[in-house]
């Protein structure tokens, strides 16, 4: 049954910030996901014995793709996968059943919170026994081998019935059918207090969930509605769709309009949230307010010994460069460990196995702990419905008495999106050749007392990893560019915008960061490289 089939390299399977993420057009040429998973089997080497977890966020080729991977598993001698019932696992979910199963590693089919569809992306995150996603050591063998990849092996048989849950044997292979929302939830359960957040809701706290049409709306329905009684209907865009009903599953203030429309009318709920593609970002919202991804991480941190699983203490805590500075206060006045690492989730998984930190968090609407090694979006919204419960107290009144404790990182991100490649290298490159004269100069009022390259050395493995660059001004504020490594055409220039006060608590963000805004567009030349002034998307 097993047949060898020759097949001819491409020379895009390089992957980014997680995985490899393609317009779905390109996937579907003949032997896409053929070459990239063959290329991760070789670099594996032998898969006798090993284990795999394989599932995905439902959208389009989720199904094609999936068959693939179950057939060429077997074919290369894997002797097990653990694959979510119809092809379906959150990120999270994924990470989790991972660990819980001893298993060598796992594939998440998701380009995340990219939109889905013919004309939308496709993607495959491929994660190894630690349950986190593949150092970029591993992902740059693989993207060699994608270069040389000659021939695959695969089963020649019929597709695989992923509705019936239970083990079945293919092609020498097993394979388990599990439901992907059980062991989550069981693990959501030991963390936080769901007898004081069902209380919360018994007293008529209400509250709305986006799934935005993707993954995690069944994971919603159960924990929020069934368990935790929220009232039915309380999770919306909760069956997931193979395009997503055309939404374009990224949780923050421009794609969650929806539900940011809704928080922000009269008839909002107490309580807002909403999820990504695969289930790994979160936004957090109450009537009328919006809570950073960057200020949402330091609540978080400030507030672990009102959460169960955490009341005993924390290791420390991490964040990307590019994530505001209110988690490293936080820090401070905790006197746990910080660190900074460069953008992506992978970068965190090191200091959560050497036990240097619990929790971790990133400004694109990521936060999680050492639960998992994925962010986890569900897991912040239990977090803040704890704190919730715990305290009585508003997201407002939560996050604006933060404020008072410890100021406030203003904090905006602006993309440039559809850039071209070669203008942003040379824009990255040129910015970075004229950052050594910065040191000293005074602009719009603002004196720059450092700036350079991010480079983080991870205390673990030691490897060296250079990620955007970064201007820091005397009073705190800061200024960070980088290139996305997500998209799937074109460049996108991100300039994060941070600006700090201890006395000035509410201020817009906007009208906070105009000045340090200016200097941005002027130091790199964005005008004048790109011909934009202004940010395509703002979040
Ligand atoms: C983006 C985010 C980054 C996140 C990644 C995966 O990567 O900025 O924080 O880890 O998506 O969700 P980027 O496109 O910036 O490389
Ligand atoms: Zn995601």
């Amino acid at each position: 049954m097993i047949k060898t089939v020759a097949t001819t390299p491409y020379t895009d399977q390089k992957m980014g910030t997680a995985g490899l993420r393609r317009k779905s057009q390109t996937v579907l040429q003949p032997n896409y996901v053929e070459n990239f998973m063959q290329s991760i089997f070789n670099v594996i080497g032998d898969l006798k014995g090993k284990t795999f977890v394989v599932g995905g966020d439902g959208r389009f080729y989720n199904d094609t793709a999936i068959q693939k991977i179950i057939k060429m598993a077997a074919a290369n001698g894997a002797a097990k996968l653990i694959v979510g019932q119809n092809g379906f696992m959150s990120t999270p979910a994924g990470s989790n059943v991972i660990l819980k199963n001893k298993a060598d590693g796992g594939f998440i089919l998701s380009a995340s919170h990219n939109p889905g569809g013919k004309s939308g992306d496709f993607g495959i995150k491929y994660s190894n026994a630690s349950g986190g996603q593949i150092p970029s050591s591993v992902s740059d063998k693989i993207y060699q081998e994608t270069l040389n990849v000659k021939e695959y092996k695969i089963c020649d048989i019929e597709d695989v019935d992923l509705s019936r849950l239970g083990t079945q044997e293919v092609c020498g292979m097993q394979i388990e059918v599990i439901d992907p929302v059980k062991d989550y939830v069981e693990m959501m359960q030991q963390i936080f207090d769901f007898a004081a957040i069902r209380r919360l809701f018994e007293n008529g706290f209400t509250m709305r969930f986006d799934a935005m049409n993707a993954v995690t709306g069944p994971y919603a329905r159960k924990i929020f509605e069934e368990l935790l009684g929220a009232p039915e209907g309380s999770v919306v865009n909760d069956t997931p769709l193979p395009d997503f009903g055309g939404l374009h599953p990224d949780p923050n203030m421009v794609y969650a309009k929806e539900l940011v429309d809704f928080m922000f009318s009269d008839k909002a709920a107490d309580f807002g949230a909403a999820n990504d593609g695969d289930g790994d970002r979160n936004m957090i919202l109450g009537p009328g307010f919006f809570v950073t991804p960057s200020d949402s991480l330091a609540i978080i941190t400030d507030n672990f010994n009102l959460i169960p699983a955490y009341k005993n203490g924390i290791y420390g805590v991490a964040k990307s460069a590019a994530t505001s500075t209110a988690v490293a206060r936080v820090a401070q006045t905790h006197g746990i460990g910080y660190y900074e690492v460069p953008t992506g989730w992978k970068y965190f998984v090191n200091l959560m196995d050497s036990k240097r930190i619990t929790f971790c968090g990133e400004e694109s609407f990521g936060t999680g702990s050492s639960h998992i090694r994925e962010k986890d979006g569900i897991w912040a919204v239990l977090f803040w419905l704890n704190i919730i419960a715990a305290t009585g107290k508003s997201v407002e009144q939560i996050t604006r008495e933060h404020w008072q404790k410890y100021g406030r990182s203003y904090y905006v991100r602006f993309d440039f999106e559809g850039v071209d490649t070669a203008v942003a290298d040379k824009l990255m490159a040129d910015l970075e050749a004229r950052l050594p004269e910065l040191p000293g100069q005074t602009l719009e009022g603002f004196t720059v007392s450092d700036a350079g390259a991010f480079v983080y050395n991870d205390p673990v493995d030691h490897s060296s990893t250079k990620n955007g660059l970064i201007i820091r001004f005397a009073d705190g504020s800061r200024i960070v560019y980088r290139l996305s490594g997500t998209g799937s055409s074109g460049a996108t220039i991100r300039v994060y915008l941070e600006r700090y006060s201890k006395t000035d608590l509410n201020d817009d963000p906007l009208k906070m960061l105009t000045e340090i805004f200016k200097i941005a567009m002027a130091v790199a030349e964005i005008p004048e490289r790109t011909g934009k002034h202004q940010a395509d998307v703002v979040t």
